[in-house]
């Protein structure tokens, strides 16, 4: 494999890996939640991060490389169960789930801006960190000083 194709798989599997760091701290923070609206949200969350495992999965199988088949396991226990584990109320978790996407986003962002990137992987990631703003942005209107008009308010 040329060497920017392996830096390309080296990108991807990174982000792969925090996909799947993010699927499981997703996972911990339903579990704690007490507002169905708010596990339903992060169960469309899950989805889309499993969506982008696979997509990305695929791109490096077609540049001939191993896709990441799990996430970064001391990312996990820093960011995900052992965190939300000691954290009470929906407010506390929503805060540092959404810690975990604005560090997800700032991952993309710095992806897509990497030059050698192909054109066409690069739309996939522009996708993908379109979505990864949208959920960022999710979390900090729901954790907002006021609350729409629909949201139960937060403890
Ligand atoms: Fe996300």
């Amino acid at each position: 494999m040329a060497r920017m194709l392996r830096k390309v798989v080296a990108i991807l599997n990174r982000l792969i890996q925090l996909d799947y760091d993010a699927i499981e701290s997703h996972k911990s923070a339903m579990s704690k939640l007490s507002d169905a609206a708010d596990r339903a949200q992060l169960g469309a969350f899950v989805t889309e991060h499993r969506r982008h495992v696979d997509e990305l999965a695929s791109i490096v199988r077609n540049l001939g490389g191993e896709p990441a088949s799990h996430g970064d396991l001391r990312q996990v226990v820093a960011r995900g169960k052992v965190v939300l584990g000691a954290l009470v109320g929906d407010r506390a978790v929503l805060e540092a789930m959404r810690g975990s996407e604005v560090e997800s986003t700032a991952h993309y962002e710095a992806a897509v801006s990497q030059p050698g990137i192909p054109v066409d992987i690069l739309a996939v990631l522009e996708r993908i960190c379109a979505d990864e703003q949208r959920h960022q942005a999710w979390f900090a209107a729901r954790l907002a000083p006021v609350a729409g008009a629909s949201a139960t308010p937060l403890k």
